[in-house]
């Protein structure tokens, strides 16, 4: 096994950074010490990063209504406006080298020395470094030369501006005069044009600068209504605000040649690159503080009120919320403000368990990270641009299950808007643009998995709410007018869409793809760059999807039970006689001896079976078809589950398939175009980890529901950050299996449909706490050295604490406000604000 040495600089900044690391071929550590770059604050609720050297950029996110902004722990990153294609505000560089560049760049000229408080761009080694990355805020705390810097960057809760407050101290004993500059580089609203269309781009910058604000206002003379501004709070001692002329000839943000000279050009931009750079020359005393604020704003008018008389742009609105942030105080309270909402909720769920990496989990990153997916689907991360993906419509669904608990009527929301992208024969778009709530017709449909997400996340969404007018509500297909129908009507169509698209086999047809978007039976792809997920070349109506056939029997009984509850008694008939059918189909042709298989191709060829050379056993269908239960009078899902930790377990968590594809396969599609072990060939690829952690609970095998849990869960590999390389407070969409190079490297982290499902796994299936349409059932399945496990769960308004004793006696007692219950579940009672439960376990 070939021996690799890698070389990490030691550094000031951080004690926990080691030297030297040896790693054999798969990554796997040779008698070098694992690393870490930080650690959990969990009383601030935060990770606090010590190098600026993370392995990867470690991001956070600002901002959970309409204006975000993606920052790194060197506060690279951009903003934007709702849609982060249609809407940017600010500009990042994609593959840059290094690959996180662009940001909020402050920069501090001190005699000859040039620095930033986040250590980019210049990169000057700072005296020490810290970024602290806390709920939908970053602080980066540094010094240099006995200037020490502390910037805070958040989003208040209801104003689209970010605040960027800077305080600069000299801790020296002699004057310091030095100059602070304040940039942004704007972003041509619409990042596909911004980075591609220069020919119209190199002409249409406009800005318009007024003292210490400069507005910059590209295409507002025509189409836009809106515009977004830079702005600090004082008086400045110059500006630029031309890219070009700022940073001067051959150089960069690294070393523009205003700072270098410690001046400003006055610069006013047209056309090229728009940006803001303010310049504030100051004088420290020995012991003396400057606080700077800047804002970055965006602000929309109507079309009618654009301009004012002289023909300059209204900023009635933006300079109100410049007044209004002005202040320390007010920047204060609104940071307060956004704390407490943040605590109120989270305060929904809480634990306290012998395990803090556990705890610090479900108390606050799994659900930070559950919030975010919901925001933002997988629109805009550090792997995915931002320009591309729109709001998926398996994701948001799925996001929903882990998000609904903190603010159901934001879900109730998002569920209308997902079913009005549906059609009429209940298939649906993939995709839509959260700016005009549209289904994206790039991207099409015909993911035939799609439809049964929609009855996951409302019937999630009832049993957490006990709203049942949801189902009245009236909602459209493809959103036109006129078409509206009840959604209760919508998840018939779901149902009836699968009911009516079966193969051969007697199990749904796949389509263009199911979860797996790169399992693709009908597209037989030959031209290199062309998108699997697009292409339509060949529909066999014959290719099946066994995991489509799992979920059907699964969400089919959820929709049976809403339909109960609706006194449909036709649809549950024929929808229970139609998941009768399809799991004798799963246990007649969907078997494969030891497993469930994993689909038919074009050519009703079997994938997924010992009969396949490569890739004999995937992950999904043993997943889906174990929480549906399919077979469970023939033991089918403990097989399944016995078989799936004998081939796919692996150090991080249970790998997708095995063996990886190692060549290309034309009727399988982009699965096979991944290098072995990498995303859909065969990497743990996270989001499927929690369906088995709950599956195991449904066998009984609580060890192995944690052991596996803890695998993939970034809190319980944080010390092996040098591996791992991602961010160790959230979780990753894929961790390399053991068949790739890098193996346990985590990849694509953030958005990612791990977060809902592993907070669903965590909550429901290892503590146990499953909402049902009229109350709870507490059952969990803790391991042994969970003695004592106190949960505090809002459900309904009503405040459950529940205190948990387990002695591991294989007998289950629950005890309700004092009485003994006869079974697991409490009826949900609207008369009480507080019930106190008991379990022995
Ligand atoms: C990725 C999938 C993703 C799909 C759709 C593929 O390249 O491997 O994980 O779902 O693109 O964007
Ligand atoms: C990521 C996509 O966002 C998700 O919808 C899909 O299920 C997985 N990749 C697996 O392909």
């Amino acid at each position: 096994m070939q021996i690799l040495f890698a070389f990490f600089n030691s550094s000031k900044y951080n004690e926990y950074v080691s030297e030297i690391v040896f790693v054999d071929t798969y990554g796997h550590l040779l008698g070098g010490k694992p690393m870490k770059y930080g650690y959990f604050d969990d009383k601030n609720r935060e990770y606090v990063i010590t190098v600026p050297g993370t392995p990867l950029p470690w991001i956070n996110y600002l901002g959970r209504n309409d204006m975000y902004g993606l920052i790194s722990n060197t506060a690279g990153g951009y903003t934007f406006y709702k849609d982060a294609k249609l809407r940017r505000l600010t500009r990042f560089r994609y593959n840059n080298v290094p690959r996180d560049f662009g940001g909020r760049y402050y920069y501090i000229k001190d005699g000859n020395t040039i620095w930033n408080p986040s250590y980019m761009p210049c990169q000057t080694e700072l005296d020490s470094y810290t970024c602290r990355h806390g709920l939908g805020y970053s602080i980066f705390e540094s010094s240099k030369n006995e200037i020490s810097s502390s910037l805070l960057c958040f989003i208040p809760l209801n104003d689209n501006v970010e605040i960027h407050k800077l305080v600069l101290k000299n801790n020296s004993s002699k004057l310091k005069t030095i100059n602070i500059y304040g940039t942004t580089e704007w972003c041509l609203y619409n990042a596909v044009d911004d980075s591609s269309n220069f020919q119209r781009n190199y002409n249409i910058g406009e800005v318009e600068i007024d003292k210490n604000t400069i507005y910059h206002i590209t295409e507002y003379r025509e189409r836009r209504n809106h515009f977004s501004f830079f702005n600090v709070n004082r008086d400045i001692d110059g500006f630029d605000s031309d890219l070009d002329t700022f940073v001067g000839k051959m150089n960069s943000w690294t070393n523009p040649e205003a700072v270098l000279k410690g001046t400003s050009f006055s610069s006013k931009a047209s056309g090229w690159s728009p940006i803001a750079a303010f310049r504030n020359d100051v004088k420290l005393q020995p012991g003396e503080e400057i606080t700077l604020i800047y804002l970055l704003g965006y602000s929309e008018n109507d079309k009618e009120d654009k301009y004012l008389a002289d023909g300059s742009i209204n900023k009635k609105k933006a300079v109100a919320l410049i007044e209004k942030y002005s202040t320390l105080e007010s920047v204060n309270q609104a940071l307060a403000d956004l704390a407490q909402q943040w605590k109120k909720d989270l305060s929904t769920y809480q634990i306290s368990s012998p395990n803090k990496k556990f705890d610090r989990m479900i108390n606050i990153w799994n659900q930070y990270q559950c919030m975010t997916t919901y925001n933002l689907s997988r629109s805009a991360s550090y792997f995915e641009s931002g320009m591309g993906r729109g709001m998926g419509f398996r994701d948001s669904c799925q996001d929903i299950l882990g998000f609904v608990h903190i603010i159901p009527e934001k879900a109730r929301e998002r569920i209308i808007d997902i079913a009005s992208i549906q059609f009429e024969d209940g298939s649906t778009y993939h995709q839509y643009q959260p700016l005009n709530k549209k289904g994206n017709a790039d991207v099409g449909s015909g993911f035939n998995d799609d439809p049964l997400w929609l009855v996951a996340c409302t019937s999630a969404y009832i049993k957490e709410t006990g709203d049942l007018s949801i189902l009245n509500e009236q909602v459209p297909f493809n959103n036109i007018l006129g078409s509206e129908v009840p959604l209760f009507e919508h998840l018939t169509r779901s149902v009836n869409y699968i009911s009516e698209n079966r193969g051969p086999h007697g199990l749904p047809l796949i389509g263009r793809a199911d979860w797996n978007d790169c399992l693709n039976l009908n597209c037989f792809s030959l031209s290199p760059g062309e998108s699997f997920q697009t292409a339509s070349n060949y529909d066999s109506h014959k290719a099946e999807s066994v995991f489509i056939a799992g979920m059907f029997v699964l969400y089919g009984k959820e929709y049976c039970e809403l339909a109960k509850l609706m006194n449909k008694e036709k649809e549950v008939r024929e929808i229970s006689r139609a998941i009768n059918e399809i799991e004798k189909s799963v246990i007649k042709n969907g078997w494969d001896g030891k497993w469930y298989l994993r689909a038919y191709d074009a050519f009703e060829n079997k994938v997924g079976s010992k009969e396949n050379e490569e890739g004999k056993i995937f992950i999904e269908p043993q997943g889906m078809c174990a929480m549906a239960g399919i077979g469970e009078s023939f033991e089918m899902p403990k097989q399944a589950i016995e078989s799936l930790e004998k081939y796919l377990l692996c150090d991080y968590g249970v790998q997708l398939l095995t063996p990886c594809y190692s060549k290309y396969h034309i009727e399988l599609g982009e699965i096979t175009t991944y290098p072995p072990g990498y995303k859909e060939n065969g990497s743990v690829f996270c989001h499927t980890n929690p369906w088995i952690v709950i599956a195991e609970t449904l066998v009984g095998n609580n060890e192995k529901a944690f052991e596996i849990y803890k695998k993939y869960t970034p809190s319980f590999i944080e010390n092996i950050s040098n591996i791992h390389r991602s961010e160790p407070y959230v979780y990753c969409q894929t961790i390399a299996g053991k068949e790739a190079q890098n193996y346990g490297e985590g990849k694509n982290s953030w958005l990612t449909g791990t977060a809902s499902w592993s907070f669903v796994a965590a909550s429901q299936s290892i503590l146990g706490i499953q909402p049902t349409y009229d109350g709870l059932i507490i059952n969990p399945h803790l391991l042994k050295e969970f003695d004592k496990v106190k949960v505090v769960r809002t459900f309904r308004g009503v405040v459950y604490t529940i205190n948990i004793l387990n002695k591991y006696s294989g007998i289950y007692k629950m005890i309700v406000d004092g009485v003994e219950s006869k079974d697991k579940f409490i009826k949900y009672d609207n008369k009480k604000t507080t019930v106190d439960v008991e379990i022995r376990l």
